[in-house]
């Protein structure tokens, strides 16, 4: 094996491995990051970037700690990366509204709403003028809605643009469209091996989101099987709105809602198991616009909306309800991925776990 040239490799440079590379070469390692196609243009480019625990968790497990514990590492991590970086983040913490449409839902939601205190998501309920100033936009005749103060939302395509400038500023070689095939580990060293030839370090992170389960490991000559990986799309879509119409987030069952700053207003979601299909499905973004738009009526003046879809990072087989974040026992590889919805989330935390680790030599 030729002598290695960085402490670690990186594969793949969305959020998840372009942060890790980010906090590695903050230590003073040498790092090089890998990725398929261009850095961020798949998962992180399509998330809403919603941080958002009061959607997303009901029930305690290490995998809610992680969660909340990285929403904590949020204000931190965008003022480093912005400093770093010298770019602006959009990073807003307005919280979520969350509606309920008949007395039903309220009674579940402020039910669910009181055993997410107790984890440690602080709420409270909202009467209908608190709603409508958090979302002036909205319409909707409501029965109750909750407030979750802490819930936030950033735009992961200013974060990638911040985590680009701020791993070329830390010394870490950036290499896209170059694919990752497999990671073979020798014992005190690994190579990747891929499309443009090998590269080798003490080191590799695989944080390839839905793609990871594609790299081939072996340690020693001995394959290794790794957790496999699902891509599970998730179609958007997007209006053009004067800013500051939207001042929380607003969630409604599987429809949400939040405003960039510049205005832009993202709805989603969908959620299908159809492989690497790139397809816009024409009737699933007509689903999207029109609980968007029974929300608020006004974005229809609006449309209409900007459709993409994205591939969110799944598991075959989750080992735990969160994604697959340790060291592969007995070799120098790390895996990283298998956040699911929670990538943008998820990333802090999920940064300062692995380079603590690889810098404390496992
Ligand atoms: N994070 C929300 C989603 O995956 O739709």
């Amino acid at each position: 094996m030729p002598r290695a040239a960085s402490d670690v490799i990186v594969a793949g440079a969305g959020i998840i491995g372009a942060s890790i590379a980010w906090r590695l070469a903050e230590r003073g390692m040498k790092v090089t990051l890998l990725d398929a196609g261009g850095m961020g243009c798949e998962a992180s480019w399509a998330g809403a970037g919603m941080l958002a625990p009061g959607g997303e968790i009901d029930a305690p497990s290490p995998f809610a700690e992680f969660c909340i514990a990285s929403l904590k590492l949020y204000p931190d991590f965008v003022g480093a990366l912005e400093s770093q970086s010298g770019t602006e983040i959009d990073f807003q913490e307005g919280g979520a509204v969350e509606l309920a449409l008949d007395q039903d839902e309220f009674t579940a939601l402020c039910a669910r709403a009181e055993i997410q205190k107790a984890l440690g998501i602080p709420s409270s309920a909202l009467d209908l003028r608190d709603t409508r100033e958090c979302a002036p936009l909205l319409r909707k005749p409501i029965a109750g809605a909750v407030y979750f103060s802490e819930d936030s939302h950033v735009d992961p395509r200013d974060v990638m643009i911040a985590l680009r400038a701020a791993c070329l500023a830390r010394g870490v070689t950036i290499l896209e469209g170059w694919t990752v095939a497999s990671v073979l580990d020798c014992g005190g060293a690994v190579e990747a091996v891929g499309t443009k030839g090998k590269l080798s370090a003490g080191s590799a992170v695989l944080a390839a989101g839905a793609w990871s389960g594609n790299i081939g490991v072996s340690v020693n000559g001995v394959p290794r099987e790794l957790p496999a990986t699902v891509p599970i799309k998730g179609h958007l879509v997007a209006y053009s709105l004067p800013p500051d119409e939207l001042r929380s987030i607003v969630r409604h069952h599987g429809t949400y809602l939040l405003q960039r700053s510049t205005g832009y207003l993202v709805a989603g979601t969908s959620t299908e198991h159809a492989g690497f299909d790139r397809t816009i499905d024409a009737d699933i973004v007509d689903g999207i616009r029109s609980r968007a738009e029974d929300l608020c009526p006004v974005l229809g003046r609006y449309g209409p909306p900007i459709p993409w879809i994205g591939f969110r990072p799944g598991l075959e087989s989750p080992e735990t309800d969160g994604p697959c974040i340790r060291r592969l026992p007995d070799s120098n590889v790390w895996l990283a991925y298998g956040h699911y919805r929670n990538g943008i989330l998820l990333a802090p935390a999920t940064a300062r776990r692995v380079s603590d680790e690889i810098a404390a030599g496992g």
